[in-house]
């Protein structure tokens, strides 16, 4: 499909989409199903192939069924009410910005939006995204090929701030903070204070066992960034400097959003 052509009348439908978007997350307390809507649909994206990316794609049943997607399309029939608001607008930009008003509306940084997305039918076979069971060179290999680094790895977990996992979804159980509405660095506080009182520099799993009492998620994939010492760097930081978090934040969460998009 074209990429739409970004004229004032574009514009005036993001910013118009933008509104309804705030609305609609702030009335549905649907920040964290739409964030991750707008992560699913880019993080499928392989730089070598320059195939999947933020490109609507998700919408495609074939697609939203991939066992890493289940409960998705309630995100997508969210996007749906607001599509046919601003027709004009493509999927691609609207699951966009859906995901950076979800930040935004939930006390996260502002992420810079550059409209200009091109839709397409074509989606990905299943298995681009991270698997949860797995450890860090699991996941260097699949962000590695959505050509994002280390350092983004790290700071874009951070969006488990936000939100649940549900046992009919993806086995896993429970919300990673206290406020799973609020978007803060309160997952890194929280892991870190796992790995300090497991002894942070011990780099043993299943010393990360103990302490689980408090009732918070840890995924394997979570666990993984305090083991690494690369990944752990990043997670001290960020425990320690919500500014830092939020500044790089806001720049990978940008860099995921536009994948294999070069805005005109
Ligand atoms: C939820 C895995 C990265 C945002 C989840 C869930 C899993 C998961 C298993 C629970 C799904 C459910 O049961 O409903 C992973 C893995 C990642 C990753 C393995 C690799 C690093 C990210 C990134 C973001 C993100 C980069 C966004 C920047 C979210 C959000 C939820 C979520 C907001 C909560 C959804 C809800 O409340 O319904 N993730 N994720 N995740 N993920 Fe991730």
């Amino acid at each position: 499909m074209a990429a739409p052509v970004v004229d004032a009348e574009y514009l005036k439908e993001i910013d118009k989409a933008h509104r309804d978007l705030r609305a609609l997350i702030s009335s549905k307390n649907c920040a964290p199903i739409m964030l991750r809507l707008a992560w699913h649909d880019a993080g499928t994206y392989d730089v070598n192939t320059k195939t999947g990316g933020p490109n609507g794609s998700i919408r495609n049943e074939e697609e939203y069924k991939h066992s890493s997607n289940k409960g998705l399309k309630t995100a997508i029939d969210l996007c749906e009410e607001v599509k046919a608001k601003h027709p004009k607008i493509t999927y691609a930009d609207l699951y966009q910005l859906a995901g950076v008003v979800a930040v935004e509306v939930t006390g996260g940084p502002t992420i810079d939006f550059i409209p200009g997305r091109k839709d397409s039918m074509v989606s990905p076979i299943e298995g681009r995204l991270p698997d949860a069971n797995q450890g860090a060179s699991h996941l260097r290999e699949i962000f590695k090929r959505m050509g994002l680094s280390d350092k983004d790895i790290v700071v874009l977990s951070g969006g488990h701030t936000l939100g649940r996992a549900h046992k009919e979804r993806s086995g896993f159980d429970g919300p990673w903070t206290q406020d799973p509405l609020k978007f803060d660095n309160s997952y890194f506080v929280e892991l870190l204070k796992k790995g300090e009182s497991d002894g942070l520099k011990k780099g043993e799993s299943d010393g990360l066992k103990k302490g689980e009492s408090d009732g918070l998620l840890k995924l394997p994939t979570d666990k993984a960034l305090l083991e690494d010492p690369e990944f752990q760097f990043y997670v001290v930081l960020y425990a320690k400097d919500e500014d830092a978090f939020f500044r790089d934040y806001a720049v990978s969460h940008k860099k995921l959003s536009e994948l294999g998009f070069i805005p005109s």
